[in-house]
């Protein structure tokens, strides 16, 4: 979503902005082309330079500098930019945007562009509770701006408050989502599941497995940028919930069965990255259990199967979990399961499967076609999974009202 897009990034004057650098570097890396806006309070924290070094692209700063090539045309980065970020954001900057002001580089850039508009705001929370600064953000929202953050912290004056500049994930996961809004998913929605489920024996232990969601949550983050809507029925992981993505915690495979049969109603399609425990106690204990025997045994019963129970006019995505007999085994269960996908991952290679950041996996269809991946970031595998699940989507327009 972001490679080769002209993205304006604008700086405002405030302490925070040390984490637009990062933004600019991050976008960079990530191959945009950031031109960074710096206003006058921005330069007091930090200079141009650092800006020009990380991006490799001159920085604006002045309207009328001779040496700038923006001061031929002081809207020549409106025209041509795919999205505005204004991060950090003050509450003078956000109060002369919602004023039409366009005194300097950065308010003619705003004025100007038809590009969409982030703002990550930064400032005291006084300032940001203040109901002018409330109002001017309303005013903002209303012609369609996009706000990020800000967050609950420590600000620069040393007092707890609302005010933080967002996190840089936030932001940039932010950027994702506007950059995505016109993908090859827009206006559908994808129902995703992600992580292990756990099933409880007492209050303090519980039978699970090693799913650490990276998956999951990698087909989630990629359906986003694609501009779904996207609803991620988590169990529990260590990971940051997705921006932008709707996240249902559960804990139990019965919790997941619910969760995702009320999400489903309105999918276009669900991708079952989670894995179910098979089992549960048949009853959890009510207090802990005691090591008095030397054996212990404990009764399971059968855990709904969720991919099977849930029916509907949507596009089935199921994942396998194999150790052996990939290939006739992923058949089996994508067959058993009614399935319009199913994608096979060997989990007895280092490299894949559960816990790492990479995954192998083959992609088998109705017609029992199968296409083998090399080994991938779990990124990279979400998106080609995506674009199998857009070939099989029905052309009309999703099941999203708005976007
Ligand atoms: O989370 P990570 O650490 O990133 O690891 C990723 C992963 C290895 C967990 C993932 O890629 C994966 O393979 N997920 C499916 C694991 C699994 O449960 O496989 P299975 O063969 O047991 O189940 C087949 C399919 O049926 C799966 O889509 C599963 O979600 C679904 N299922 C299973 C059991 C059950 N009771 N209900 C289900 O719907």
């Amino acid at each position: 979503m972001v490679r080769d897009k002209n993205i304006v990034l604008g700086v405002t004057g405030s302490i925070a902005v040390y984490k637009a650098v990062e933004v600019a570097s991050k976008l960079t890396q990530e191959g945009a082309k950031v031109d960074v806006v710096m206003t006058k309070a921005a330069q007091e924290f930090v200079t141009p330079l650092t800006f020009r070094a990380i991006t490799n692209r001159p920085v604006a700063t002045e309207m009328f500098d001779p040496v700038s090539e923006f001061s031929i045309e002081h809207v020549t980065l409106a025209a041509r930019a795919d999205l505005v970020v204004i991060a950090p954001a003050t509450a003078n900057v956000i109060a002369k945007l919602a004023g039409g002001i366009a005194d300097d580089m950065l308010g003619c850039t705003v004025l100007a562009t038809k590009a969409p508009i982030i703002v990550a705001p930064a400032m005291d929370a006084n300032m940001y509770q203040n109901q002018i600064t409330q109002q001017n953000i309303a005013r903002l929202k209303e012609r369609g701006f996009t706000f990020v953050g800000p967050g609950y912290g420590r600000l620069a004056t040393g007092e707890i408050g609302l005010g933080r500049l967002a996190d840089i994930e936030e932001i940039l996961g932010t950027i994702r989502q506007v950059l995505g809004r016109r993908g090859d998913l827009a206006k559908r929605r994808i129902v995703v599941s992600a992580g292990g489920t756990q099933e409880p024996m007492d209050p303090v232990r519980h039978i699970s497995n090693r799913s650490s969601g990276k998956m999951g949550y990698a087909i989630a983050e990629a359906a986003r940028d694609r501009g779904a809507s996207v609803v991620l029925v988590s169990g529990p992981t260590a990971l940051h919930p997705p921006v932008g993505v709707e996240v249902i915690q559960v804990q139990t495979a019965v919790q997941m069965r619910d969760a995702i049969v009320d999400a489903a109603k309105q999918a276009d399609a669900l991708l079952m990255a989670a894995a179910v425990s098979d089992y549960r106690p048949a009853a959890a204990a009510k207090s802990k259990i005691k090591k008095e025997r030397e054996t212990l045994s404990i009764e399971l019963v059968r855990n709904p199967d969720i991919l099977s129970e849930v029916r509907g006019d949507f596009v089935r995505v199921g994942f396998a979990a194999e150790s052996e007999n990939v290939v006739e085994n992923a058949k089996v269960k994508l067959k058993g399961k009614n399935l319009d996908l199913i994608v096979a991952n060997d989990i007895t290679a280092t490299d894949s499967g559960f816990g790492v950041d990479t995954n192998r996996v083959l992609i088998v269809d109705r017609q029992g076609k199968v296409k083998r991946l090399p080994l991938l970031s779990k990124l990279e595998v979400a998106h080609k999974v995506l674009d199998r699940v857009v070939e099989l989507l029905p052309k009309s327009r999703g099941r999203m009202k708005k976007t």
